[in-house]
């Protein structure tokens, strides 16, 4: 198991219980655990039923599916409301122009300066989105077409989303803190025709330049015809004659209508890709469809947050990942909701910043992470009593396990001790939320993200595929389909197979390991594949590996996560030179910028530990239990090490492990 055993520990004692408050009980979505229970039973008793009722309830057809589901995990096929028809862009505005809404704000964007902000109504998104997709037309995208996005959290964003939607060309976002080369690889995976990006990312202050990233990257994007280029911070820029041309340009031109047919789309149409790490050195291109997904985002969206009509729901990801896709963008605004987005960091200028923006903007729902909350938490108490946070009703967290220290903290300072937390466990690959409480049903438990939704039938299993007892724990698996789960790997089916379906035939294995209560509740670990958390954001240890060895002075590099107060984990590196070289802590320096430059930023190792050896099996395969435990400071007991080749190594990388972090 990743998650270690103190955090273990913790989460093993928690016995605190918080019931609903009765305020907003009547007029929630799902009102009690007696509601929550029966929708349960149906949804298991009589899964088409239910989803098929939602579906309705929820989504606007063209044409109403033939069949609501046909699955088979081993093959594996997965395709919901077939026959349907539907466009994803027609759901999240169109039909909010004339069911009362089109004066309503869809988008609050609050940039980094302070002074910048901008406000779309329906209308108003309705017509930059329809002007945008008529350029896209124009650049020659077609239905199938894929275009890769390459934004920081400004408004072109979700408008390029939505046009990309309204013609049925899917869209792969990439984030902006990645490399050059980390874009570069997913547009060839995903063979883009087009890229849209910006001069240049606002962040804490500084203009970061993000044009030449895109450069650097479409040097090798054959496929790539035209890059589409926004203006954010008006610096310096390269624009290369007959490939790339200005937004605003593009969308002055008075040839470009306000109105744009939108394309109609199968239920089991690509919607989009999004590139998530793996436990290969290579991302994946996981892939989410029309019907399935849009049904599930705005279910969840609905249920999880209790969205309402006059609510101004925020949620703090980048849309860059999974996150921002279905809770900012596609859950909120198919509801018709009102959905702000936020440019900049919660740190700056000061630590007050996302509680002065909950004060301004009379925020009602509020979605962050962990570590958010726990770097906020070191700040102090004082930066969220300057603010009136009165308006908030609900709380939620995504993106690792919440520890109860900072579960109580988020509850008691931005609660006010009154407020539910939504501790909502999911993953890129299942779309949407799927363990999680409804706030005004469940009784909550700090560090547990509670019970599945309707709909999920979310179990744990040990090893053999059998089920796990109480407290046991173990793999967590989904034993059948939900709407919003990914349809497949781009361009892998054997990967796709290989990945989620093969260790447990018949059922969705998350990475994840977990256990469950007495009350059925979940308790989630953390991975147990070789994966890594740091503040949310998923990384492979196998891709910041070859990052490593693809530098000149590398032999071998193993990377684990070190556990880390505040970003959950953080990256540890174990680096063999090749022979003849000396360590520095200038090399070391060099290696945290290659790994800069080739992933980006955020998975640049914080610890370079230099070692003459790595624990090796006589096999040759890295032992990284042994290296988990190390950088743990759980040095004690490492288990069976009969298999070590060389079990001499072990002492020196604690040595080592000494000298640099200080771990007793
Ligand atoms: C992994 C998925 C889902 C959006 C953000 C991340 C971890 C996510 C929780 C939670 C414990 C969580 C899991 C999961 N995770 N939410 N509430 N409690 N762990 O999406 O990048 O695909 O990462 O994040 O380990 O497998 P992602």
């Amino acid at each position: 198991m990743c998650a270690n055993e103190t955090q273990i520990e913790s989460l093993m004692q928690e016995e605190r219980l918080f019931r609903p408050s009765r305020k907003d009980q009547m007029k929630a979505h799902v009102k009690s655990m007696k509601e929550y229970k029966a929708y349960y039973k149906e949804s298991m008793e009589d899964p088409e039923g239910f989803w098929a009722r939602r579906a309705e309830e929820l989504i606007t057809w063209n044409k109403k599916w033939r069949k609501v589901l046909r699955w088979d995990f081993n093959d594996p096929k997965i395709e919901w409301f077939i026959g349907g028809k539907l466009n994803v862009s027609y759901n999240c505005l169109d039909r909010h122009l004339e069911n009362g809404r089109r004066n309503k704000a869809a988008l609050i964007w609050q940039g980094e300066p302070e002074e910048d902000v901008k406000v779309y109504t329906y209308q108003m998104l309705h017509t930059e989105v329809c002007r945008f997709a008529n350029v896209l037309k124009k650049l020659g995208v077609k239905k199938g077409d894929r275009v890769s996005i390459y934004l920081p959290m400004i408004p072109e964003l979700p408008i390029a989303m939505l046009a990309c939607a309204r013609i049925g060309a899917p869209h792969s976002i990439v984030f902006a803190g990645f490399s050059a080369s980390s874009l570069e690889s997913r547009i060839q995976d995903c063979k883009a025709k087009v890229l849209i990006t910006a001069d240049a990312v606002l962040r804490s202050g500084r203009t970061i330049p993000l044009k030449p990233n895109a450069d650097q990257a479409l040097k090798n994007c054959p496929t790539v015809e035209k890059c589409v280029v926004v203006k954010r911070a008006g610096n310096e820029i390269n624009m290369e004659e007959g490939r790339d041309l200005w937004w605003h340009e593009l969308m002055a031109d008075e040839s470009i209508k306000d109105t744009c047919e939108p394309e109609i789309m199968d239920a089991e149409d690509m919607l989009f890709i999004l590139y998530t790490s793996g436990s290969t050195g290579k991302p994946k291109g996981v892939i989410h469809t029309t019907g399935g997904y849009l049904t599930y985002a705005a279910h969840t969206t609905q249920w999880v947050f209790d969205l309402k009509d006059d609510d101004v729901y925020w949620c703090t990801a980048d849309i860059g990942w999974i996150t921002g896709h279905t809770y900012i963008v596609y859950g909120p605004l198919a509801l018709g909701g009102t959905s702000l987005m936020f440019e900049g960091v919660p740190t700056w200028p000061a630590p007050d910043r996302f509680w002065k923006i909950v004060e301004k903007f009379k925020v009602n729902i509020f979605y962050t992470a962990p570590t958010v909350i726990r770097a906020l938490m070191r700040e102090g108490v004082e930066w969220t009593q300057k603010h009136d946070l009165s308006t908030l009703r609900i709380l939620g967290s995504v993106g690792e396990p919440i520890n109860p220290e900072a579960w109580m903290w988020y509850h008691e300072n931005i609660g006010k001790g009154k407020l539910p937390i939504v501790d909502t466990w999911w993953q890129t690959e299942t779309g949407g939320i799927l363990i999680a409480p409804l706030p005004y049903a469940t009784p909550l438990k700090p560090g547990s993200a509670t019970l599945p939704l309707p709909g999920v039938d979310a179990a744990i299993v040990r090893s053999d595929g059998t089920p796990a007892k109480k407290n046991e724990g173990g793999y967590l698996v989904v034993k059948r389909p939900w709407p919003g789960m990914l349809r497949g790997v781009f361009g892998d089916p054997e990967r796709f197979k290989k990945q989620y379906f093969d260790r447990f035939p018949g059922m969705y294995e998350s990475g994840d390991g977990a256990r469950r209560d007495e009350d059925g509740y979940f308790w989630i670990m953390g991975r147990l594949d070789d994966v890594i958390n740091v503040s949310g954001h998923r990384l492979g240890t196998a891709e910041i590996e070859s990052a490593l060895v693809s530098h000149p002075s590398v032999a071998e590099a193993a990377v684990v996560g070190m556990p880390h107060p505040v970003k959950g984990q953080t990256i540890y590196a174990y680096v063999t030179l090749k022979a003849g070289l000396e360590e520095s802590d200038d090399l070391r320096a060099e290696l945290r910028n290659h790994v800069r430059k080739i992933i980006g930023p955020i998975a640049s190792p914080e610890y370079i530990q230099f070692a003459v050896g790595l624990p090796k099996t006589r096999s040759g395969k890295i032992m990284r239990r042994i290296l988990r435990k190390i950088v743990a400071g759980e040095t004690e007991d490492f288990g069976d090490t009969s298999t070590l080749a060389d079990p001499s190594v072990i002492e020196d990388l604690i040595k080592g492990n000494k000298e640099l972090t200080g771990n007793k």
